[in-house]
């Protein structure tokens, strides 16, 4: 998908995530500030028709070849659109609660064990200061790793494909958690759909 970039359906709202992500702050959340990254990304990319058929992911990995005036905006929103778009598709009761297959070997293989993995991510999520993301990555060599970002920067930015992410700006969890980031953190995973984790895997391969 290209520009106009549109924002997706708020699935989420219809899926119920309550009592661990309230209906208000995931309507909020998709309505205000996802649409508002994806308005600001098409109001950047206007005036430059020769960026009109390129897709986010492409406009994220090749940021430096997006001129000086807008490539801030870029990587501001468009990061902004490409996380949200991703997170949305993590999210749904139901699914498989935790990785099987080769992903799971690959998650045992790297980080020791998955309970190992998820001590890890929360780490990234809980130390990452001010606003930004924790993410299960996959690296250019074919590593999964985990990593986090500053506020909306994407792990594409460096090389790296996301499968896995968590939003720690507080917009994601302050209406219900005011500061208590572990708290959001530690319901997240109950809501995770690892066969969304397990489809983002397999199309990195
Ligand atoms: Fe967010």
């Amino acid at each position: 998908m290209s520009y106009p970039f549109s924002l997706p359906p708020n699935r989420c709202q219809s899926r119920n995530l309550e009592p661990a992500i309230d209906a208000r702050t995931m309507e909020i959340h998709h309505d205000k500030h996802h649409g508002a990254y994806v308005n600001n990304l098409n109001t950047a990319l206007e005036a430059h028709p020769e960026f009109h058929n390129r897709d986010v992911e492409w406009l994220l990995r090749n940021i430096n070849s997006v001129p000086e005036n807008i490539r801030t905006a870029v990587r501001n929103n468009g990061g902004g659109h490409a996380n949200h778009s991703l997170f949305w598709e993590l999210l749904a009761p139901g699914g498989s609660k935790e990785p099987g297959g080769a992903l799971a070997k690959m998650i045992s293989d790297t980080f020791g064990s998955y309970n190992a993995f998820v001590e890890k991510f929360n780490q990234a999520a809980l130390t990452r200061f001010g606003s930004g993301w924790a993410w299960l990555g996959m690296d250019p060599q074919g590593k999964l790793q985990v990593v986090s970002t500053a506020n909306q920067d994407s792990p594409f930015m460096d090389g790296n494909t996301p499968i896995l992410g968590l939003d720690v700006w507080e917009h994601a969890y302050y209406l219900n958690y005011q500061n208590r980031r572990g708290d959001y953190i530690k319901a997240f995973w109950p809501l995770v759909n690892w066969d969304a984790v397990a489809d983002n895997f397999k199309a990195t391969r």
